[in-house]
């Protein structure tokens, strides 16, 4: 059965170790595996806009011996003219791995259901497991390990890095606390996935409107944008709910002494997050920001060997 990574639960606890553990050892070495020798292609389609995923994928499968197929949307005959699935069964013939970052999660699943070479989700409505794996090897570089951390997530909890952060950091050991308005926490079934791993790790999964009581004992502070790419209609509306869920300096003095500070990037200052915290000596953004490169590879390394 080809493996695929679609979201943060199809690592086993074990499994993203290892992932982790590759990324930290392709960090350290950065051009010793070449699993795409020959040179093969990787497929990287877009149907949103990005930065950090597009360097770091096209730059990884490089590293790793390959040639970065980029495929933005409107380009290809995907999506108006032509079924994933067909689209699926063309690109499985040609190219290593397929790497799509797209709108409904539902898409990458028929993908995946049609192609006998891994399928990865560079981000979609629902998850960004690739974002939490950098975010899992910047926590590990930081305190030497992740079993038994807290990490703190405030804003809208109820988006792709939201749902991520839950079930990625419950999977490595961590506890998670959560801050958002009520209508902005993730779905009861993510909440239930997460606790249950947590909890079988001997760890907590709470939730709260106060991001105060979030935040207290956090090792991690965690935000992200509260207008997600497809939802920039909702703006207006946004920034008034989302008031008073700014991570600011008086907010991470309330987390564990220590604590540092993760954003994926983009970053809207003053929204949801302040300068201070962002450009300041907590924020581990930039390393986060290349650590998707590291982790990255590790990930296409590891499912190239299964
Ligand atoms: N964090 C992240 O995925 O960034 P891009 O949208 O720039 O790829
Ligand atoms: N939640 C954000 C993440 C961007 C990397 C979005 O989906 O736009």
């Amino acid at each position: 059965m080809t493996r695929h990574f679609l979201k943060d639960s199809d690592l086993s606890p074990k499994e993203q170790a290892e992932v982790l553990d590759l990324a930290i050892k392709l960090k350290k070495d950065r051009f010793s595996a070449k699993p795409f020798a020959g040179p093969q292609t990787v497929a990287v389609i877009f149907d949103k806009t990005s930065t950090r995923t597009r360097v770091s994928f096209a730059t990884g499968i490089a590293d790793l011996g390959g040639v970065p197929l980029i495929i933005d949307s409107g380009v290809s005959q995907m999506g108006a003219k032509e079924s994933i699935s067909d689209t699926a069964k063309v690109f499985e013939r040609q190219v290593a791995q397929i790497v799509w970052r797209t709108y409904a999660h539902s898409g990458l699943e028929e993908m995946a259901a049609n192609s006998r070479v891994p399928v990865i989700n560079s981000l979609s409505d629902d998850w960004h497991p690739c974002q939490l794996l950098a975010d899992l090897l910047t926590i590990r570089e930081k305190f030497g390990k992740t079993q038994g951390l807290k990490l703190a997530y405030i804003g809208d909890a109820n988006n792709n890095m939201g749902n991520s952060y839950l079930v990625a950091c419950a999977t490595a050991g961590m506890s998670v606390s959560i801050a958002a308005p009520k209508g902005f926490w993730p779905k009861e079934s993510v909440i239930a996935e997460a606790r249950a791993i947590a909890e079988s790790m001997g760890q907590r999964v709470e939730l709260f409107e106060d991001p105060a009581q979030a935040v207290q004992g956090a090792d991690v502070v965690a935000t992200d944008t509260w207008v997600s790419m497809g939802m920039e209609s909702e703006k207006e509306a946004r920034v008034k709910l989302f008031s008073g869920y700014t991570v600011d300096e008086a907010l991470m003095e309330k987390a564990a002494p220590g604590a540092v500070f993760l954003h994926c990037l983009p970053a809207y200052r003053g929204y949801e997050v302040s300068s201070e915290v962002i450009d300041g000596p907590r924020s581990l953004v930039w390393d986060e920001a290349e650590n998707r490169l590291h982790a990255q590879k590790a990930l296409m390394l590891w499912l190239s060997d299964k």
